[in-house]
């Protein structure tokens, strides 16, 4: 049995890495989707509202663990019994710090592999900053992230006089 373990922010959880997450499984027997838990960066959710959203977001068919976690992504691979580390690519530009972190960890912990699955092309331009961007400004982000997400920014942002509805 092969587990592999999808370390990523997700703040929030938005189409793109939930494409990754069925593929992931379609290949893998086990996968466990990691929340960073990492007080030197700030994030509009906290770890366990990004966990909380990730859990919503999955479609009711599939068997995806959650789990946050702190430390080295190694660390959390090993932890989960993972032999591999899946990462999403979207583009070129997303390599050079892509290929870092996997030379990085595979120098941390070699028999841990990484994985990259690219992005479907209809997610490529997506990321969750951008779309935190947009919904604060008032545009549509439906159809990017689930209805759970997309309900959740729009609170959060309202709370902190982030969001203008404009309905675009
Ligand atoms: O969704 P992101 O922000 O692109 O995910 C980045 C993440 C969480 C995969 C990366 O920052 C990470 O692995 N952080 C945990 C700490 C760590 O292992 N650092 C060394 C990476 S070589």
């Amino acid at each position: 049995m092969t587990t592999a373990v999808y370390p990523g922010s997700f703040d929030p959880i938005h189409s793109g890495h939930l494409d990754v997450i069925r593929r992931a499984r379609e290949i893998f027997d086990r996968v466990v989707v990691g929340v960073l838990d990492n007080d030197q960066k700030s994030y509009l959710f906290s770890v366990e509202e990004r966990a909380e959203l990730v859990r919503q977001s999955l479609p009711a068919d599939i068997d995806i663990e959650v789990r946050p976690f702190s430390g080295l992504a190694v660390g959390f691979a090993v932890s989960e019994r993972a032999g591999v580390i899946v990462r999403g690519l979207r583009a070129v530009s997303d390599l050079d710090s892509e290929f870092q972190m996997a030379l990085m960890n595979r120098r941390l912990e070699p028999s841990v592999h990484t994985v990259f699955l690219t992005t479907a092309f209809a997610n490529v331009y997506l990321s969750s900053s951008l779309l935190k961007d947009v919904c604060a400004h008032g545009g549509s982000i439906e159809g990017l992230v689930s209805p759970a997400v997309e309900s959740a920014l729009q609170q959060k942002l309202a709370r902190s006089g982030a969001a203008a509805p404009r309905g675009v």
